[in-house]
C-alpha cells in the first residue's frame, strides 16, 4: 500500500469494515492500488433515458463526420446503470466516468464567429453544483439522485466509482484579459440558450487568472517558469481558477467534495494536474477523503512524478509509460531503446514514484488519444498483447469503454495532435432518427473475453496488483519482468511474464532474479494454458518462448514434482598438513545452500583421520558442483581446494572422494 495512513485512518479502516457508511478518511487510506478500471465517456455510452437528452441543434445521433462527435449524443447515468452487466461481465474493480457537474452547452464564438457545442464531454463546467442535466434529468433534485443511484448500483455489483473532477478551471466564457476581461452582456447574436457566464457564485471575475491562453511553446523546458506559466493561464481558453484567492479555491473543493460526500464514490481522477500545483491538488486529495489520480499530459517521467506521493496525490494516469507502450506495442519499435521512451527508459524510473508505482494508472488509449488499434494499424493481436500488459505490469489497469470491441477510431485514421472526434463514438451507432444500425455492446469478441480473464487474473494473484516488478531480460523485441510479494501473508508469491513486440517466435534463458525464493527444479505453469509448463533449472534459468505479438504468463505450479532424495558420502582423503582446522564442504545446489551452506567434515567427525567423511541427503538426478574450504575459530575462510568438483546423484546413491591437496 504505497498510499499514506495514519494510525488514525489505519483504526478508522478496520472499524469501516463493521460500518454501514465507510467513513471517509479510510477510503482515502485504502488507495486505488489492486483495482482495474472501466473509463466511461458518459455521453457516449448508452441512452438509458432519451427524456433527459439535449434537444435541437446541440444533439445529433449520426457520426456520418468529424464534426458530428463534437455534439451531443444522449448518454446518461441510467445507461450505465443498464449495462452494468456488460461492464461486470469483463471483471472491472471500478468505473471512471466523465465530469459530473452541469456543464456549459454551447461555446463562445470562435474567431469565425461558430459557437460549437461543448457539454457533451464535461469539461467545460457551467454549474459545479449542480448534476449534469443531460446524464441525470432537467430536475435539480433528480439529477443527483440518479448520480446517487448509479454509484449504488455499481457499489451493489462490486466496483467502485471514479468521478473526473475538474478544479482548474470552468467553461469559457470570459473575454479580454487583466482589468479588461469581463463577460458577454450583448447576447443577441448568440444562439439561444447560450450561458454566458458560470452560475453563482462562479461568475466573480476576479476569482480568475484572466491572462489569456497558456502558451504551449513554451511549456517547455520545466522549471519554475513555465510550471508558473501553466497554472496561471487558461487551457484552451477555459477560464482559469486562482487558487490564492481563498474563497475561489473553496468554493471549488467545496463542490467537489459535495459530491463525493453525496454519492459515496470512491476516487477522483484530476482533470489539468499540471495546470494546479502538487500542493493544491494534495490538499484537495486531503479535503475530499478519497484517493487521486492526476492527468499530466506529459511523457516526462520527472515531471510527472512530482505531483505522485505524500506531497501530491496517491497516483497520477501514466503517460510516460502510455507513450512507451504505443512506441514498442503498437509501433514495434525497441523494448529497450535508451535513446527513446521505451518500456526500458521508463521502468529504470520508477524509483521516482517511490512507493507509489502501483498507484500509477496505466492505459494503452483514451479519449484525447488516438485508440490503440488504429495506431496499431488494425492488428488485434498487437492490441490484446498490450492489454495484458498493463494488466501485469505494476500499476492500475484502465482501459477506455469500446476497445472490447476491437474498434479503432471510427473512421480508421491517425487523427494528428488531441484526438478527441472519431476516438469517442458511441457504443451504438445510429441513423439520423436514432435508429440502432451497429450496437457494440458485444460479450462475445475475444477482447471482451481476454479482459475479463485478466481481470480474473488479477483477482487471482495479489503479486499482479501489488508486487514488486523487477525487470528479467530487457532485449529490442523480447521484455520480461517478475512481480512478487516481497512481504506479508503471500510472501513469494511470484508471476513471471514475457513479451514479444516483433513478428517471429522469440526463446530466451533467463536468469531466475535473486531476490526470489523460485528454487532450481520448479514447474512453472502457464496461467492460461496448465499445459505449457516450464522447469527452473539447477542453475535456476528458465526458458520462456514468447510466439510473435504475443506473451507468456508463469506461475509457480500447485502441483510440483516430489523430489526424491538418496545418502551421498563424500571422503575427503589426505588432510594431513591441515589437521586442527576444520574443513567443510560446500555446494552450488539448493540442498547445499548454493554455496553459502557447509557441512563440517573435520576434524570433529574424523575417526580415519586422515580421511575425512560426511553424509548428506541430496536430490536425485542433480548435478552438483562442489569444494572444500577451511575454516579458522573465527569462521573466516583461509582456504579453498583450487579444482571444483562435480557430482551427479545416482538413485541409489553413492560415494564422491575428494583428493584434499
Ligand atoms: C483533459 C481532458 O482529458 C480533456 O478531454 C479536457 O478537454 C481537458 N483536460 C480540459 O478539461
Ligand atoms: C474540447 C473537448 O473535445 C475536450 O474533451 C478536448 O480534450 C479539448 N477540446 C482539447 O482539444
Ligand atoms: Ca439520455
Amino acid at each position: 500500500m504505497g498510499f499514506r495512513k495514519t494510525v488514525m485512518e489505519a483504526l478508522c479502516a478496520v472499524m469501516a469494515v463493521s460500518m454501514i457508511a465507510q467513513p471517509v478518511e479510510a477510503k482515502a487510506a485504502e488507495g486505488l492500488e489492486g483495482e482495474s478500471i472501466y473509463q466511461i465517456m458518459v455521453d457516449r455510452f448508452y441512452d438509458g433515458d432519451p427524456s433527459n437528452n439535449a434537444t435541437g441543434e446541440a444533439f445529433r445521433n449520426t457520426e456520418n463526420c468529424e464534426d458530428d462527435f463534437r455534439y451531443m449524443h444522449g448518454g446518461d447515468w441510467q445507461g450505465i446503470i443498464d449495462k452494468i452487466d456488460y461492464i461486470k461481465g469483463m471483471g472491472y474493480t471500478a468505473i471512471w466516468i466523465s465530469p459530473v457537474a452541469d456543464p456549459q452547452l454551447w461555446g463562445m464564438p470562435d474567431s469565425n464567429g461558430t459557437q460549437w457545442p461543448t457539454a457533451y464531454h464535461g469539461y467545460n463546467v457551467y454549474d459545479p453544483n449542480r448534476a449534469n442535466r443531460y446524464f441525470g434529468a432537467e430536475d435539480e433534485q433528480a439529477s443527483k439522485e440518479k448520480l446517487r443511484e448509479l454509484v449504488n448500483v455499481c457499489h451493489q455489483n462490486g466496483i467502485k466509482v471514479i468521478l473526473d473532477v475538474v478544479p482548474n478551471h470552468v467553461g469559457d466564457y470570459l473575454q479580454g484579459t487583466g482589468s479588461n476581461a469581463h463577460y458577454i452582456d450583448n447576447t443577441s447574436s448568440l444562439k439561444s440558450g447560450t450561458q454566458v457566464q458560470p452560475t453563482a457564485p462562479f461568475n466573480v471575475i476576479s476569482w480568475y487568472h484572466n491572462l489569456g491562453d497558456i502558451d504551449f511553446t513554451q511549456e517547455l523546458p520545466h522549471n519554475s517558469y513555465s510550471n508558473a506559466m501553466l497554472e496561471s493561464h487558461d487551457l484552451g481558453g477555459l477560464d482559469d481558477i486562482d487558487f490564492d484567492n481563498p474563497e475561489a479555491k473553496q468554493a471549488v473543493f467545496d463542490s467537489i467534495k459535495y459530491w463525493i460526500d453525496y454519492t459515496g464514490a470512491d476516487g477522483a481522477r484530476v482533470d489539468a494536474a499540471k495546470c494546479m500545483s502538487p500542493e493544491t491538488i494534495h490538499e484537495l486529495e486531503e479535503y475530499i477523503g478519497v484517493p487521486t489520480f492526476g492527468e499530466n499530459f506529459d511523457m516526462n517521467v520527472d515531471f510527472v512524478s512530482q505531483w505522485v506521493g505524500d506531497n501530491g496525490e496517491s497516483g497520477m494516469l501514466d503517460f510516460p509509460l502510455f507513450q512507451a507502450i504505443v512506441n514498442d506495442f503498437a509501433h514495434g519499435q525497441n523494448f529497450d531503446n535508451t535513446d527513446e521512451i521505451s518500456l526500458k527508459t521508463i521502468f529504470d524510473q520508477d524509483y521516482m514514484y517511490g512507493d507509489n508505482a502501483n498507484q500509477m494508472v496505466t492505459f494503452i488509449d483514451n479519449h484525447d488519444r488516438n485508440r490503440f488499434l488504429t495506431e496499431a494499424g488494425g492488428d488485434v493481436y498487437k492490441m490484446q498483447n498490450a492489454l495484458a500488459f498493463i494488466y501485469t505490469c505494476r500499476g492500475i489497469p484502465t482501459v477506455f469503454q469500446g476497445t472490447e470491441q476491437n474498434r479503432g477510431n471510427a473512421n480508421c485514421q491517425i487523427i494528428n495532435g488531441i484526438a478527441d472526434t472519431w476516438n469517442r463514438w458511441d457504443m451504438q451507432t445510429k441513423d439520423y432518427d436514432g435508429n440502432v444500425v451497429a450496437d457494440y455492446f458485444n460479450t462475445s469478441t475475444d477482447t471482451y473475453q481476454l479482459i475479463s480473464r485478466l481481470n480474473t487474473l488479477r483477482r487471482e494473484y495479489v503479486a499482479l496488483r501489488e508486487g514488486t516488478q523487477r525487470e528479467m531480460w530487457s532485449s529490442p523485441h523480447y521484455y520480461a519482468f517478475s512481480r512478487r510479494m516481497d512481504d506479508g501473508d503471500d510472501e513469494g508469491q511470484e508471476i513471471i511474464c514475457a513479451f514479444n513486440n516483433s513478428y517471429d517466435t522469440i526463446s530466451n534463458t533467463m536468469q531466475i532474479r535473486a531476490e526470489s525464493s523460485i528454487a532450481a527444479g520448479t514447474v512453472l505453469e502457464n496461467v492460461f494454458d496448465s499445459n505449457d509448463t516450464v522447469t527452473v533449472s539447477a542453475t535456476r534459468t528458465v526458458t520462456v518462448s514468447v510466439p510473435g505479438n504475443s506473451y507468456k504468463i508463469y506461475k509457480i505450479a500447485e502441483d510440483q514434482p516430489e523430489v526424491e532424495y538418496a545418502d551421498v558420502t563424500f571422503t575427503i582423503q589426505n588432510a594431513s598438513t591441515y589437521w586442527g582446522q576444520s574443513v567443510y564442504l560446500v555446494g552450488n545446489c539448493d540442498a547445499l545452500g548454493n554455496w553459502n551452506t557447509s557441512l563440517a567434515v573435520g576434524p570433529a567427525s574424523c575417526p580415519d583421520y586422515p580421511t575425512w567423511t560426511v553424509s548428506v541427503s541430496l536430490p536425485i538426478g542433480e548435478t552438483i558442483e562442489f569444494k572444500a574450504i577451511k575454516k579458522d575459530g573465527n569462521g573466516n575462510v583461509t582456504w579453498e581446494n583450487g579444482n571444483n568438483h562435480s557430482y551427479t546423484v545416482p538413485s541409489e546413491g553413492g560415494n564422491c572422494i575428494i583428493q584434499w591437496n
